[in-house]
């Protein structure tokens, strides 16, 4: 695939399942990921991978989540927190490092796009490797408790949480937007 048809053709993973990319290859993915623009060069993100028995434990994060919001929490809701963990054989969790040094002059929204920028690498490198992906946050990438269980800090962000694997829906070949909304030439 040349690179402008992989970047009209990529689209969200509404399911996925086995195989994951491997080792090597998600390498060849975090290479990707790294390359995005980055002002000030102050490589303000970081990924955590979460494979096997690891989503078991996300899945128990998502469950300790949903009942510190909502302590009466029905089993088969609680279920289907854990079942989030289990959407795809890998879990990309794009973590933003916002810099906590004084000199450093970049805005912090200019910090998580390039994070952003990251993540976008993430989903089109798993695409050009013949994998899909989806990015999704929810409640939980805002929340202290499922933030500090995967080890953020106070300057740390959950910008995504990508859901990586293998496609098992048809939607593959949907067609991009219509562009005329979202363009005009200035000045008229
Ligand atoms: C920052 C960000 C967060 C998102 N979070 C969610 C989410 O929590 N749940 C969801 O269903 N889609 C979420 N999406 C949207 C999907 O990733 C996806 O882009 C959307 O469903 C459109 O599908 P497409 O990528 O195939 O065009 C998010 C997208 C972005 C950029």
């Amino acid at each position: 695939m040349d690179a402008m048809e992989l970047l009209l053709t990529r689209s969200s993973g509404v399911k996925l399942t086995d195989p994951a990319p491997s080792d090597a290859e998600f390498e060849q993915i975090l290479k990707a990921a790294v390359r995005a623009p980055d002002h000030g060069r102050l490589k303000p993100w970081r990924f955590l991978s979460i494979r096997g028995a690891g989503r078991e434990k996300l899945g128990d994060l998502y469950v300790e989540t949903a009942l510190l919001a909502s302590p009466h929490a029905t089993p088969e809701a609680l279920g289907r927190e854990r079942d989030k963990a289990l959407r795809a054989p890998l879990v990309v969790v794009v973590v933003a490092r916002l810099s906590m040094l004084p000199n450093v002059k970049v805005p912090e929204v200019e910090q998580l796009l390039s994070a952003g920028a990251a993540a976008q690498n993430i989903l089109l490198a798993a695409h050009a490797l013949g994998y899909a992906a989806v990015w999704k946050t929810g409640d939980v990438a805002y929340n202290h408790h499922f933030k500090t269980g995967l080890g953020l800090a106070a300057n740390e962000h959950i910008i995504g949480i990508l859901f990586v694997g293998t496609r098992a829906d048809a939607m593959g070949n949907k067609p991009g937007p219509d562009i005329a909304p979202f363009h005009s030439v200035w000045p008229a």
